[in-house]
């Protein structure tokens, strides 16, 4: 008898909330207005304008379901089984570092798999940790740097959470079925779980974990820095469209969402897709996501001759970025660095991350100029300030 009550209730809630998703989905692109400049993200879907600092939280929610809703698609939540192995450990960089090759499982029956290997300095730490998951193209440079300046190197390989193709049958897709999420949000979902368990190793100092990565790796760990609030400092480096490039303005010869819907419309959700031709109609632009680090540390490194990677369109990013860190009071934790050259996750970007990084965790001075003010002739794409 007492069965009933909690059946129906059970059922009641399912109804109600499957209810309330149908009720409320996102207009499709042609049911919404066009927006020349970069849309203000301090103006609530009521169409109320935010006042205080408070009132953040509720914008940022808003702000993750569209940006999830109509470009990376949805994560199902973390799993909460995470388990791990150490599988070996051996002396390295002269003595100076142990590297750890750790197994980790999770998800349902434990089938998500995922590699890690962590080089941590010689003593008891904690330890802040550098992490990336771009072990798919090689090697991080600057071991012995990283190292000597007391950091973790964490490093995974994100292609074992997801292909980087179209293929949905490997990887975490089969796992979870049912969700529209393409490899960008997959990726940064494993951005996630290495965090899961990065906290549950006494060596980490859990409140300086920093994640950087390259190019689609960069776009990748802006979603998860964005989404995950455990995540202290996030570098995305030369992330172009889809990371902190803007989808309005570009410079000369940069990647168009057309064009990347085209190539990689599997990193996206397949509601990107109906933006293509109405680019104006999306109810955002990159500094939405960018906006969601903050108040977090957040730096972008960029290529000035990375023409593709659209440096010039990520100056303004940055520049509408700022109204939101000036907002929640700081503005010192946003930076944005250029580098002469091309593409690449070079020594120099890396160099640029460590001093931001020992910056923002430990006050150390720096040289560097993280100002970001590359491109002084650019135009302004937005007329909103911070309120
Ligand atoms: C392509 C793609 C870019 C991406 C880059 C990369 O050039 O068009 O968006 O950033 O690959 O990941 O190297």
């Amino acid at each position: 008898m007492r069965m009933i009550p909690l059946i129906l209730i059970t059922a009641l809630i399912l109804i109600l909330s499957l209810e309330e998703s149908d009720a409320n989905p996102l207009p499709p692109a042609s049911h919404l207005p066009v927006i020349k400049e970069f849309p203000d993200p301090f103006l609530m879907q009521s169409g109320k304008r935010l006042t205080t600092k408070r009132e953040w939280n509720a914008r940022r929610k808003e702000i993750i379901s569209l940006i999830l809703g109509y470009e990376y698609g949805h994560m199902p939540p973390p799993p909460r089984n995470l388990t791990y192995q150490l599988s070996s450990t051996e002396s390295t960089l002269d003595g100076t570092a142990t590297l750890r090759k750790y197994l980790l499982e999770f998800g349902a029956k434990h089938a998500c798999k995922l590699h890690m290997e962590l080089l941590v300095p010689n003593g008891d730490g904690p330890f802040p940790v550098i992490l990336t998951g771009d072990g798919c193209w090689g090697e991080a440079p600057l071991q012995n740097e990283i190292i000597r300046r007391g950091y973790i190197l964490a490093q995974f390989d994100r292609t074992e959470i997801a292909p980087d193709s179209p293929q949905r049958d490997i990887g975490v897709y089969p796992l979870y079925p049912g969700y529209d999420w393409g490899s960008l949000a997959a990726w940064a979902w494993g951005y996630s779980r290495a965090v899961d368990f990065l906290e549950k190793l006494p060596i980490v100092d859990k409140r300086r974990i920093a994640i950087t990565g390259h190019s689609r790796g960069g776009k990748t760990v802006l979603l998860a820095g964005a989404l995950d609030t455990r995540i202290a400092l996030t570098n995305p480096n030369d992330s172009g469209c889809g990371g902190a490039g803007s989808f309005r303005f570009h410079g000369e010869g940069s990647e168009t969402l057309a064009s990347i819907c085209k190539v990689f419309p599997f990193w996206f959700s397949p509601n990107l897709q109906q933006f293509t031709t109405e680019v104006d109609r999306l109810p955002f632009d990159q500094h939405f996501l960018t906006s969601l680090v903050a108040p977090r540390a957040l730096l972008l490194t960029d290529a000035l001759g990375d023409a593709w990677g659209n440096p010039s369109g990520t100056q303004l990013v940055y520049l509408a970025t700022k109204e939101t860190y000036r907002f929640l009071g700081a503005l010192e934790k946003l930076g944005s660095w250029y580098r002469p050259g091309e593409h690449a996750h070079n020594a120099q970007d890396w160099a640029a991350l460590l001093d931001f990084a020992d910056f923002q965790f430990f006050h150390k001075s720096h040289p560097d100029d993280f100002s970001g003010r590359s491109f002084p002739n650019e135009p302004t794409a937005f007329t909103w300030k911070a309120p």
